[in-house]
Formats: structure tokens, C-alpha cells, sequence
């Protein structure tokens, strides 16, 4: 074994160019065999145009990428027989039965004829829609579909699943239930790369995770690693209205020797752990002075945190409408 294919995906100064526009700069990641790999980035960060290069499916402008120590472009057939995609939009054909979507791409995939109709009805099993097999998939819920959609991209049964935004629309519920797939799945000892939108599910579900921003990687690691490049403390906040932060700035200055400045609409600092059981004297102390704060809390740093230090400004703030959709019941119901 040489020591490209010690890794499942290699990825050396990949770049993309739309015309004049860069959408992917010089990105350079290895991804190991069994994990499961997080590209974490907002609308347009170049998390999309990344997967596509990763599968083949667009020529990149600069770069390699080796996948099971193949390149990606000179070995495409056998790569296409290793990687799995579950596309961000869910396509199946609605007017053609789940079974029926099953075994076009069961040829597609050059599958033995003789197993097309066990690895299909396998397939319908593992999606749990054996019952709704011969029932055309437009009539489908959305957790549904995405579910046929997941089941159809692993047909060939692949060493490396890819997922773009698996979950993005999907109510709480099928969300869950899609997590817990993507875990199963990575436990039989498939290696899985996802895009997510979602800082929860970057945190909870990958073990490692690429930050990307304006197509280029802020940083890799863990979900641990990367809180701890923010801070090896907890992260003090304070709201305060306007007028009064001036004199929180001061007193918390020359009473306790804490620095606050101003984050994300509010005062921060980050302080160690022994800090902690001032947390009842810091509140008495503002008291006394008569200064009425709003909020005042205590965390660790969270993924939010992570990516205002590499980036500047808030996740939350740049995909909003993302966010906020996480507590929404999907546009497709059920
Ligand atoms: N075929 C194309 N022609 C021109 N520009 C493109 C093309 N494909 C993508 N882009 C641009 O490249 C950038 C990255 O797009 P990409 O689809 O990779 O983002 P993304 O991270 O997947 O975003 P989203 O979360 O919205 O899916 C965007 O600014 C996009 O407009
Ligand atoms: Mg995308």
C-alpha cells in the first residue's frame, strides 16, 4: 500500500474557475478510511462545485484528487464504482414506481443482471419502503424520497458515500432518522463525506470537519480541535443596552481584570475555568453599581464561535434563513 491509498480521498491544490471567478482556491484536505468527513460552509461557500470535482463530474481548473488511491479523472470508471453520491436536490423520477427507480440505476451502474432484482428489493428494504415499492415515488413525502434517493446512491454498495446537504429542508424528525442512517451506514465501515449548512449537525455527527468560506479551508479537525484553536476557557457574555456598556467594560476591567469587547452584538471575553464561581460575583458587582445587563451567560466556545474567529463574522448571521429552517416542518411535509 502506498501511502496515497492509506488515505480513502486525497485532495491536492484543487482549484475551480467559473470565468474570471474563483468558486474553489487551492484546497488541499486528506480524508481517512471509516470517517465521516463534514464540509461545513454557508450558501456559495464552494461546497457543491468541490463535490462535483471529487466525483468527476466538473474538470477542475488546478490540482489532483486521488480516491482509493485513484485519480479521479484517469480512473474514472473504477472511481465510479467506489463512490456513492446522493445529490443536494432529491431526484427520483416521479412518475416511474420506487422499484422501477431502483433498477435504472442498478443498470447504470453496470450491475450483473442476474442481481439486479436481490440488490433492489434489498435496497427497498433498507429504506424501509418494500410496502410502497410498486407505488410511483412523485406520490412520496420528502422524507420518503430522500430516503429512496439515499438507498439509490449506494446501489453498487460503495466504499465511499458522498451526501450533498443530506438533511437541508428535512423536519426534525427525518432529520434525526437520517443521522442515525448516515451513523449506521459509517459503522458497517462506509466512509462518508457530507455538506452541511448546519453547525448541530457538523458538530454531533462528523468526526472531523472542514470549515470552507469564499472556497478556500479556514481549518480541519475535530469538533473538540477546533473549539480549542477559539479558547481553552469558557466564553463569558454580556448584554448590555448601549448607554451602560461603557461602565460593564470599566468595572469588569478594574474589579476582576476581565477584558471585554465587543462580539456579535454583545461583550465577550473568554476566561478560565477557575473563573467559573465569579460568575454569582460579577452579577452582584453590576448590581451594586446599579447597571441593569439583559443577559449574562457562560459557554464553551461553540461551532458559531469557531467560525466568527476564522472568518469574521457569524455563521448564523451569513446562513440565517438555514439556521432558523432547522425548527421548520419541511416543505414536504410528512
Ligand atoms: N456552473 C457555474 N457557473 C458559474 N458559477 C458557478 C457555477 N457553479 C457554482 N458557481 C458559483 O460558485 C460558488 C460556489 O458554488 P457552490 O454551489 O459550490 O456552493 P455551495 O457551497 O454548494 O452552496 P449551497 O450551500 O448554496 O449549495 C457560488 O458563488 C456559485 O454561484
Ligand atoms: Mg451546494
Amino acid at each position: 500500500m502506498n501511502s496515497s491509498n492509506s488515505y480513502s480521498v486525497v485532495i491536492k491544490k484543487l482549484s475551480k474557475k467559473f470565468g474570471d471567478f474563483e468558486a474553489v482556491k487551492d484546497i488541499n484536505f486528506e480524508i481517512k478510511h471509516g470517517e465521516i468527513f463534514g464540509i461545513l460552509g454557508p450558501n456559495g461557500a464552494g461546497k457543491t462545485t468541490t463535490l462535483n470535482m471529487i466525483l468527476g463530474l466538473l474538470k477542475p481548473t488546478g490540482g489532483s484528487i486521488l480516491i482509493e488511491g485513484n485519480d479521479n479523472v484517469e480512473e474514472s470508471e473504477k472511481v465510479k464504482q467506489i463512490i456513492g453520491f446522493m445529490t443536494q436536490e432529491t431526484v427520483v423520477d416521479s412518475y416511474l414506481t420506487a422499484r422501477d427507480n431502483l433498477r435504472i440505476f442498478a443498470r447504470l451502474y453496470h450491475i450483473p443482471e442476474s442481481q439486479v432484482e436481490q440488490k433492489v428489493n434489498h435496497a427497498l428494504e433498507e429504506a424501509n419502503l418494500l410496502s410502497f415499492a410498486d407505488v410511483a415515488a412523485g406520490t412520496f413525502s420528502g422524507g420518503m424520497q430522500r430516503r429512496l434517493n439515499l438507498v439509490k446512491s449506494m446501489i453498487q454498495e460503495p466504499k465511499i458515500l458522498i451526501l450533498d446537504e443530506p438533511t437541508t429542508g428535512l423536519d426534525v424528525q427525518s432529520r434525526v432518522s437520517m443521522w442515525n442512517e448516515i451513523k449506521r451506514l459509517n459503522h458497517e465501515g462506509m466512509t462518508i463525506i457530507l455538506t452541511t449548512q448546519y453547525l448541530e449537525e457538523a458538530d454531533s455527527l462528523c468526526d472531523r470537519i472542514a470549515i470552507i468560506d469564499h472556497g478556500t479551508v479556514k481549518a480541519i479537525g475535530t469538533a473538540q480541535e477546533l473549539k480549542r484553536m477559539v479558547s481553552k476557557g469558557n466564553i463569558l457574555g454580556i448584554n448590555a443596552s448601549e448607554k451602560d456598556e461603557e461602565k460593564v467594560l470599566k468595572l469588569l476591567k478594574s474589579k476582576f481584570g476581565i477584558a471585554l469587547v465587543h462580539n456579535n452584538n454583545r461583550l465577550e471575553a473568554t476566561i478560565d475555568s477557575d473563573m467559573l464561581g465569579n460568575m454569582a460575583k460579577i452579577a452582584q458587582a453590576l448590581d451594586r453599581e446599579g447597571i441593569n445587563v439583559e443577559a449574562i451567560s457562560m459557554h464553551l466556545p461553540t461551532m458559531d464561535d469557531v467560525f466568527i474567529k476564522l472568518t469574521g463574522s457569524s455563521f448564523r448571521d451569513k446562513a440565517g434563513e438555514q439556521q432558523s429552517s432547522m425548527n421548520k416542518v419541511s416543505k414536504y411535509g410528512r
